[in-house]
């Protein structure tokens, strides 16, 4: 017979991973969560800027099943998390490339449009510096905008993220070359903005 072995996360993994804001929650994707992802990410405002082809049940089923054998690394490469208000999905946080000589670590975010222009970005990206600086010991956090993302650029300037350049083709968005800006924020940055 053979023997099952369930995998065990070292705490340093920070599995299951779950954080609180004032109006939010952000915890790990589930399965359960198809139906709201469904939602939002075959809308064109949605995906204008990522580079992602369109969406439908069984892309949406595959993104969430990778969110859930990303949760099973160890140590984990990529913290992928829902971002939850009153019970529903309405967004996802994310911080990857994770390169451990250098403490960089990349972020990501988007949010279903019926909830843009309520801060609710900014609640969820700062919730994720703070554990990305703190928890994961985080010396540079960047993000990339397409130059052409005003909403993105905002969230991140709000933050107090620094721009430090041009990426020109960057990112191909379904046979489009897109330029980005980089924005990158440093352990001295955020450590000086929250003991403002
Ligand atoms: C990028 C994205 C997350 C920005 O959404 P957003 O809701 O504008 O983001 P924020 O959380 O920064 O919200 C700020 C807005 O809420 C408003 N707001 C309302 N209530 C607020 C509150 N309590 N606190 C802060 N801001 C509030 C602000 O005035 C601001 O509005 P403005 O930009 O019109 O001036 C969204 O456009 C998106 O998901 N885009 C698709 C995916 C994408 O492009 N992701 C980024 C890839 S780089």
């Amino acid at each position: 017979m053979t023997k099952t072995t369930k995998k065990t996360h070292p705490p340093d993994d920070f599995f299951p991973l779950r954080l609180k804001t004032q109006r939010l929650t952000l915890r790990e994707f589930e399965e359960t969560d198809l139906a709201d992802v469904m939602a939002y990410n075959n809308r064109p405002e949605f995906y204008r800027f990522l580079p992602m082809p369109e969406q439908d049940e069984t892309t949406t089923k595959a993104f969430i099943q990778q969110c859930i054998t990303n949760q099973q690394q160890t140590p984990r490469r990529i913290f992928q998390l829902a971002i939850i208000l009153q019970d529903q999905v309405i967004g996802a946080v994310n911080l990857r490339n994770i390169d451990p000589a250098n403490k960089a670590l990349e972020i990501g975010y988007s949010l279903n449009p019926e909830y843009w222009g309520n801060g609710y970005a900014l609640e969820a990206v700062q919730e994720m510096l703070t554990f990305g600086f703190e928890k994961l010991a985080a010396r540079r956090i960047t993000a990339t905008a397409d130059i052409e993302n005003e909403k993105s650029q905002r969230t991140l300037e709000r933050l107090g993220f620094v721009r430090e350049g041009k990426l020109r083709d960057f990112s191909n968005v379904r046979g489009a070359w897109k330029t980005h800006f980089l924005y990158a924020m440093i352990q001295a940055d955020f450590e000086q903005r929250t003991h403002l």
